[in-house]
């Protein structure tokens, strides 16, 4: 049995869907399950609740192999720590306790590097895959640079203003990768009941890729001029209170980018196993542009409503 967390997010949702697909009999944790899809909610075992808490965790995990973890992000957590560290605490007991050989798990890039403790949310996530070492059980971090995907937080801004913004360096050239990427990758190690030990896997995207870059595929796809704008680390923080996050996970935020403008996703090799394919083009071409023309054609109907 191999269980998935997250199964209604980007990531999960295609794990879980993969597993199906290769026959793997499939538990799933999902605190609303009529937000499952309805292939998943007829072909899986489903159980409902929090992956945060211990009674649910304990319950999906009797009899599990495989563990597919990921800590969700919360954007009111009272600290990196509580969003990451402890918000796993109960799974990571419940792993010992019930005997569960392989986990899974989505971290972040920077280990090696002299950011790792000042980087927010990767420091959180850092000290999250520390207590599944402490737990003995085998482990792989898939350790990803930013993900293509956040993008998608600023159709927005590149369909009514023709640019996107991060407080990092238009001309950094950074891996990015795409989440289906990391969903395959993941599945990989998911189905394979061979390895042992512990390590990070790097999950870095087919090429390093500046945001000048980005916003020149962007324009050449959209057939429409956007162009990249970096911001202050402090009009940065201060867009994000705006948007309703804790001060802790606001500076969070700012912590991880300030540290990712220093080359904090820039200690790990590409070769042909840390590599993926879908390149920033492929991704614009099969997610940014629906999104815009999605995003477009509503505001037509509600302006016509
Ligand atoms: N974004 C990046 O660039 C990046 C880079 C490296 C690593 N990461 C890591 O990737 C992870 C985030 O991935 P994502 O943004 O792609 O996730 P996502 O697709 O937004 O998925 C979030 C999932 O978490 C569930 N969830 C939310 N709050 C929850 C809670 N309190 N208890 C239980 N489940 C909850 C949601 O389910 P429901 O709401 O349906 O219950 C949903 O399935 C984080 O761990 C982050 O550190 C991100």
């Amino acid at each position: 049995m191999i269980v998935v967390t997250t199964p209604t997010g980007n990531i999960g949702r295609l794990i879980a869907q993969n597993l199906l697909t290769s026959g793997a009999p499939v538990r799933v944790i999902a605190r609303d399950p009529t937000c499952l899809t309805t292939e998943l909610r007829d072909n899986c075992e489903v159980v409902p609740g929090s992956h945060g808490d211990a009674a649910v965790v304990n319950e999906a995990f009797k009899g599990a192999e495989a563990v597919f973890w990921l800590a969700p992000p919360d954007p009111k957590a009272a600290s990196v720590m509580a969003a990451y560290v402890d918000f796993t605490r109960p799974a990571a007991m419940a792993i010992k306790e019930r005997g569960v050989k392989r986990v899974v798990s989505i971290t972040a890039l920077g280990r090696s590097t002299p950011y790792a403790l000042r980087a927010g949310y990767v420091t959180g996530s850092l000290a999250m895959d520390d207590m599944f070492l402490g737990t003995g059980v085998a482990f792989r971090g898939l350790a990803c640079p930013s993900f293509m995907d956040n993008i998608l937080r600023q159709v927005a801004a590149i369909r009514d203003q023709g640019k996107f913004y991060s407080p990092i360096s238009g001309d950094l050239k950074l891996p990015s990768v795409a989440t289906q990427d990391i969903a395959a990758v993941a599945t990989r190690w998911l189905l394979d009941n061979k390895w042992t030990g512990h390590g990070e896997v790097p999950v870095l995207g087919p090429e390093d890729i500046s945001f000048n870059d980005m916003a020149e595929i962007i324009s050449d796809v959209l057939g429409a001029r956007v162009s990249y704008q970096q911001i202050s680390l402090e009009a940065y923080k201060a867009r994000l209170l705006r948007f309703g996050m804790s001060d802790a996970m606001a500076q969070g935020m700012t912590d991880m980018a300030w540290a990712k403008d220093r080359g904090l996703d820039l200690g790990a090799s590409r070769t042909a196993e840390t590599g993926t394919p879908t390149s920033f083009r492929n991704w614009c071409e099969e997610k940014l542009v629906p999104a815009v023309l999605g995003q477009t054609e509503s505001k037509a109907e509600r302006q016509q409503g």
